[in-house]
């Protein structure tokens, strides 16, 4: 090719591009909540630098939209403006915060079909499983706007009569969160609506791959009410995140951070956090094992399996990682697991009767088809799917299922974020516990028995924060969301959700006479 038509090339890839992108940008009216600015001070702002990125729909490689990619210094305006906005919040009363966080779920039920269009378009999530979603991370604020009036404090008897022991909590300040695109509405709503309950403001910075979806919930939480700086939004690509996080842990104005996310990320904010001190909430990778007991009954565990498995296509923290089945119903589990996996439909998240959508973005197809040759390469065997469906677009792989998994593996040791069951044959409750917990990950543990003692035999001794039994779906706002190990610090949702937001205050007030 000559450097004219390689030129004419570029310039008609450029023009086809911004086309595509007006066009998508146009057919996504629906979704009149798309916003393509970031939310600072309660006002809608581009970047100081002024540039931006796009947003790719994963199902088909389209520019949904663009938004500003912000620096080091957006992501300070925004600190300060929350800091500012935290010398009125924390002294708003419970009752006028529940009242707020109430107007904003309402907005978000009123709302919920268009986030979930967005969330469809920008992760690939199946529509309905976009629903799903919507729903639940509603539910978050709605959860916590009840919570905002039940966090009471103690009086305690004194060892002497002259003094008074008291206990309360306090907001800690600025709460900078960071969250990941697997989900991207829950994982705000499960932090954010905790942080403002107890009285403290935001700073949010979403996933590059999810900004819109996050931005809705802006544009409805100002609709709300919420006072200006009390939450704000910054939008970043991959480049700058690290820097952003960075300041976010070592400004002294910043008093906690919390991150969903990847391991390896967690363990470089635990690090630059160590500077100031900072409240940490960590909510980490896991490598969940999946065990079948020979007394489970089958038909259950193999809902369980898919349900677990292929949420959010494989795309979950809490998904079963390691399937560990007992060597006499091994057969018959195996076999009509396949029969169901061969039955699910990949394809794009915004059509009719799709149960799994795209990968999100290049790194994790990769990641998911390189851990799969690994297996093969080793000695795994393919049982259902195993390769991409190049058909349905670059980022698509087929449901699969892998079986002879050994601990060379990669498949065995990492967690692998996508559509993939690996299958551990064990003969012993022993051995299936020592397999489980052989691992630095404890997020969640799942396992289908009958047997009533060994279902309190197993799920004590499983090394992780969440435990199913006989249940493939764990996640609600009214049970604690966490893990041990490495798998993170802290606890999200529940009541004890506000814990990563206060502090505990005792006064003494003494010679009473
Ligand atoms: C996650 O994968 O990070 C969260 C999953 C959930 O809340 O169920």
């Amino acid at each position: 090719m000559t450097i004219d038509s390689c030129w004419l090339v570029r310039v008609k890839m450029f023009v086809k591009s911004r086309l595509l992108s007006k066009v998508c940008f146009m057919q996504t009216r629906g979704m009149h909540l798309l916003n393509q600015k970031a939310y600072v001070d309660g006002e809608w702002v581009t970047s100081a630098s002024n540039q931006n990125f796009n947003v790719i729909n994963p199902a088909n490689g389209s520019v949904i939209g663009t938004v500003p990619n912000m620096n080091v210094q957006d992501a300070q305006e925004a600190i300060e403006a929350a800091a500012k906005a935290f010398e009125t919040w924390k002294f708003t009363t419970a009752k006028e915060r529940a009242h707020l966080l109430r107007k904003w779920y309402n907005l978000l039920v009123e709302n919920q079909d268009s986030i979930a269009k967005i969330m469809t378009a920008e992760s690939g999530k199946p529509l309905p499983e976009s629903a799903g979603e919507v729903a639940y991370g509603n539910s978050f604020v709605e959860w916590f706007s009840e919570q905002a009036r039940n966090v009471r404090g103690e009086i305690v008897p004194s060892p002497v009569p002259s003094k008074k022991i008291f206990i309360d909590h306090h907001p800690i300040g600025v709460a900078a969160l960071i969250t990941p695109w697997n989900f991207p509405h829950a994982m705000i709503t499960r932090k954010a609506s905790a942080a403002l309950a107890v009285g403290c403001t935001c700073v949010i910075k979403p996933a590059e791959d999810t900004p819109f979806t996050a931005l809705a919930l802006m544009k409805l939480a100002e609709e709300a009410g919420f006072p200006k700086g009390v939450l704000n939004l910054v939008t970043s690509d991959r480049n700058n995140a690290p820097a952003i996080g960075a300041l976010f842990c070592e400004s002294p104005l910043v008093a906690g951070i919390s991150f969903t996310g990847s391991t390896q990320v967690g363990k470089i904010l635990y690090k630059q956090c160590s500077s100031g001190i900072k409240r940490l909430g960590l909510e980490l990778g896991g490598n969940a094992p999946f065990i079948v007991y020979n007394s489970a009954n089958i038909d259950k565990a193999v809902e369980g399996a898919l349900i677990s498995k292929f949420r959010n296509c494989g795309q979950t923290c809490v998904a079963a990682n390691r399937f560990l089945i007992q060597n006499e119903i091994f057969d018959e589990f195996v076999d009509k697991l396949t029969q169901r996996v061969k039955q699910l439909k990949l394809g794009d998240g915004s059509h009719p009767g799709v149960n799994l959508g795209p990968l999100i973005n290049d790194a994790q197809f990769h990641k998911v088809s390189g851990m799969v040759e690994d297996a093969v390469s080793k000695g795994a065997k393919v049982l259902a799917g195993g390769k991409p469906a190049s058909q349905l677009g670059s980022l698509f792989y087929e449901p699969t299922i892998i079986s002879g998994v050994q601990s060379n593996m990669q498949v065995y040791n990492e967690e692998v974020f996508g559509p993939v069951i690996s299958l551990i044959r064990f003969k012993t409750e022993e051995e299936s516990l020592q397999i489980a917990n052989a691992t630095e990950r404890g997020l969640a543990g799942y396992f289908f028995s009958e047997d009533v003692t060994q279902i309190f035999r197993v799920s004590s001794h499983l090394e992780v924060g969440m435990v199913g039994v006989n249940e493939g779906l764990i996640s609600t706002a009214e049970a604690p969301f966490g893990g041990i190990k490495e798998s993170g610090l802290g606890r999200e949702g529940s009541h004890h959700g506000i814990e990563d937001y206060t502090y505990i205050k005792y006064t003494c007030i003494g010679n009473l006479k």
